[in-house]
């Protein structure tokens, strides 16, 4: 077994909660929360989260894999009750959708707000009175620059990455008292597998120009890329997982909604 060996700094006997962690940014930030030593536990509706805790596993860290559709709160609370100390929780698992507000249809709507808003309160829901009764945490919400810049064709999306920012804000209020952290990261585009399927979905045969497309609509012309290898020693890790890496520190400051590409809200992107 590797000695885990690099530490950009520690996240040792934290335990950190990600949903959506079997890909993209959820993968990238399960592998490098790992590295700095937290036990990880990906909540993910995809099997294929296993491959990520096998091969946090690979290298001496801990991780556990709970198969759960964060849109029901049953599940979310079973899960959470089995798990009795809680530091971190990253609410990242998402879903996107196409469509202005005459075309997205009313079971659109009540898709994405189910996943992308009522799979974040129903993680905050139940993880917060864990956090209570050790009186700190650290909550980290994945919005997008979809919340403010007004993107085309992305009515529900926005609408979720709106309410996501106005909840992470009142949490971050209502828990200050008790030590508990609660910030949302906006990312600009990244390029993950909710890009690929969502060009697979919607411009079939044309992914490749659309994709750059929509590169050039990023004010430096390119995606963000999502490093999901192990982080390996000396490696410095993607911006999209450094920023949920600083903000999991205890001494980061509470209920600042980020862009992790300031520049990029000035022009339509994610
Ligand atoms: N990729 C981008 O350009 C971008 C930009 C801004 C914000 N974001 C946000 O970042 C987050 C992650 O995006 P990504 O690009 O890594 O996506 P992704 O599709 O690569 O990963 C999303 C993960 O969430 C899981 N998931 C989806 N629905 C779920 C449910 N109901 N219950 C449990 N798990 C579920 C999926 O199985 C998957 O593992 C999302 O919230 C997304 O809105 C992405």
């Amino acid at each position: 077994m590797q000695k885990i060996e690099y530490r950009m700094f520690s996240l040792e006997n934290k335990v950190s909660i990600i949903t959506g962690g079997g890909s993209g940014i959820g993968k990238a930030i399960a592998l490098l929360f790992a590295r700095q030593g937290s036990v990880v536990y990906i909540l993910d509706i995809d099997d294929n989260a296993i491959d990520v805790v096998e091969e946090i596993k690979g290298w001496g860290g801990q991780a556990f894999f709970n198969k759960c559709n964060v849109t029901q709160q049953g599940d979310v609370k079973n899960i959470i009750e089995t798990i009795p100390v809680i530091d971190i929780l990253v609410n990242n698992a998402g879903i996107a959708h196409v469509g202005t507000i005459e075309s997205t249809t009313e079971e659109d709507l009540v898709r994405l707000f189910n996943v992308n808003v009522k799979g974040m309160y129903n993680c905050m829901h139940e993880v917060i009175p864990v956090m209570k009764r050790k009186n700190t945490g650290c909550i980290l919400n994945m919005a997008s620059v979809a919340a403010a810049v007004g993107l085309p064709d992305r009515f529900a999306y926005s609408m979720t990455k709106g309410a996501v920012i106005g909840m992470t804000i009142s949490v971050a209020k209502d828990c200050l008292g008790y030590n508990i952290r609660c910030n949302s990261i906006s990312p600009a585009r990244v390029h993950t597998p909710f890009v690929d399927g969502y060009l697979q979905k919607n411009f079939q045969g044309r992914e490749q120009e659309m994709f750059e497309k929509l590169s050039k609509t990023q004010p430096v012309g390119r995606f963000r890329k999502v490093s999901t290898s192990t982080p390996s020693p000396g490696a410095r890790p993607s911006c999209v997982r450094r920023l949920p890496a600083r903000l999991a520190r205890s001494t980061a400051s509470s209920a600042i909604p980020i862009s992790t590409s300031p520049s990029a809200a000035a022009r339509p992107s994610a």
